[in-house]
């Protein structure tokens, strides 16, 4: 069979031209989407007399046999019907004879590719959200089994003062939470129906768009036909968001590796998402967060690359736009692959308890709080900050820290000082001062996790009310 679109031509297509614009290769991932609209689409002709209603049943009837024949792979692609809409339709064509070719009335594949792309990020994106709730679940565990272990904070990769390891680890609970916020309302503007474009104007057939919508069950249509088939927005939406996912697991990445080193030995990732070196038989090697760090880069590429395509281009359709498939099936397989590995690698991960503490005692993270405590004692904040500055000063020139000195060597400091500043600089007391809603005391940390664990559920109901039924 010739070309679906032949008729105006008199020349056969050069051999080179149809490999450099075929898409079928890459977006042969839409046909499950590409059936679903179809059959959605015939419906609706049947519905508003367009076709008889015998040719719906026969095209219907061909097109889940030709969804099954893909299922099973047995379908062959061929570059010369250049994409999956085309390569359906022919075989929808030999499957059911010409009748096949009425599926395509009042609809153009500019907006049917549109249709297939929402169909597929609206699916995408539920999933994502799921994904990324089972990740904070495995951190929330992880903070309820550390809520009294307490590891220096940092700022400037330099301690600053102690935090329960909980508190830290409910920080990217927030972060990932955020993500989830993102996905989910951008999921509204994915949850609209481009189909009824036609090309760019619309459709001369009294078609009923608001039928074919509540077929596939999204919210809303797209008001004006021109942005239904230009509107690539849902996509770099979503491609900015997985930047920013993927940036948040870039940066557990890097602690996961620098507490995992010999340096820090905070944490002991499981065997089961480490690696071996072939020549230094001592090694273990932090490959998965390494690997998630590395891959964050091409996840921004995508996003680079898809609004760099989009740039400049009028309205409406125009073939550059078929430029916006490959980076997103790689953001989605990059992005879920790190999530579904992350999650049972932060729940198996070994938290050094004794090295943390070790860590702490051997730290000035506790000096605000003396600060703090000759401020309760009337001396100006700025005051205090100056003694204390030279009460470090000094212990780091008799390598002692804070809690090794004598009565004596603090009231050489500041007459101020009294027997209760070695309660004052207990880790457990540094952390518990900070009793301020958000902040690194336990029963914060405590209510913290409780507010999360709720939020948890209302994300997994959420994520049950979005998923999709099958074909
Ligand atoms: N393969 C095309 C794409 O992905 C489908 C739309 C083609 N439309 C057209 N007028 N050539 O963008």
């Amino acid at each position: 069979m010739s070309k679906l679109w032949g008729g105006r031509f008199t020349k056969q297509t050069d051999q080179l031209v149809e490999e450099y614009t075929a898409s079928i290769t890459f977006d042969k991932e839409l046909a499950e989407e590409d059936v679903r609209g179809s059959l959605a689409h015939v419906s609706m002709l049947g519905k508003q007399g367009i076709l008889p209603a015998e040719d719906v049943e026969t095209i219907k009837g061909g097109l889940k046999r030709v969804l099954e024949r893909i299922r099973k792979g047995e379908l062959e692609y061929s570059v010369s019907d250049e994409d999956i809409h085309m390569n359906i339709e022919k075989a929808l064509i030999e499957d059911i004879g010409p009748v096949g070719g009425k599926l395509h009335t009042g609809r153009s594949r500019n907006d049917q590719v549109a249709t297939d792309m929402h169909l597929y990020l609206r699916t995408r994106v539920v999933e994502f959200v799921g994904l990324l709730r089972s990740l904070q679940e495995a951190l929330i565990g992880q903070a309820q089994e550390n809520l009294d272990t307490i590891v220096p904070g940092y700022t400037h990769l330099q301690r600053a003062q102690p935090i329960l390891f909980a508190h830290h680890l409910m920080a990217y609970v927030s972060m990932f939470g955020r993500d989830i916020e993102r996905l989910q309302d951008s999921y509204k503007r994915i949850d609209t129906l481009p189909l009824g474009a036609g090309a760019l104007a619309g459709t001369t057939f009294p078609i009923d768009r608001h039928f074919v919508a509540e077929q596939l069950g999204f919210g809303r249509v797209y008001e004006n036909s021109l942005d239904a088939v230009s509107d690539r927005d849902f996509i770099l939406e979503f491609l900015s968001h997985a930047s920013i996912v993927m940036m948040h697991l870039s940066r557990l990445s890097e602690e996961l590796i620098l507490w995992s080193s010999t340096e820090f030995r905070f944490v002991e990732l499981d065997d089961a998402f480490c690696t071996g070196s072939s020549i230094m038989p001592q090694k273990k090697n932090p490959d998965v967060p390494e690997l998630v760090r590395g891959k964050t880069g091409r996840v921004y590429g995508n996003l680079v690359g898809l609004l760099t395509v989009l740039k400049s281009l009028p309205l409406a359709y125009n073939k550059d736009m078929q430029e916006d498939k490959e980076g997103m099936f790689d953001t989605v397989k990059t992005m879920s692959g790190a999530l579904r590995l992350f999650a049972p690698m932060i729940a198996t991960m070994k938290v050094n308890k004794g090295q943390m503490r070790e860590a702490v005692n051997k730290d000035f993270s506790n000096a605000t709080d003396i600060a703090d405590f000759l401020v309760g004692k009337g001396l100006p904040f700025r005051q205090a900050h100056e003694v204390i500055g030279k009460t470090v000063l000094y212990c780091i020139e008799n390598d002692k820290f804070l809690l090794d000195l004598t009565l004596e060597e603090f009231k050489g400091f500041s007459e101020l000082f009294d027997e209760r500043i070695y309660e004052v600089l207990q880790p457990e007391t540094v952390v518990n001062a900070r009793n301020v809603y958000g902040g690194t005391a336990r029963p914060q940390v405590e209510a913290a996790i409780g507010r999360a664990s709720q939020a948890l559920e209302s994300v997994a109901a959420w994520v049950e009310e979005h998923t999709q039924g099958d074909v």
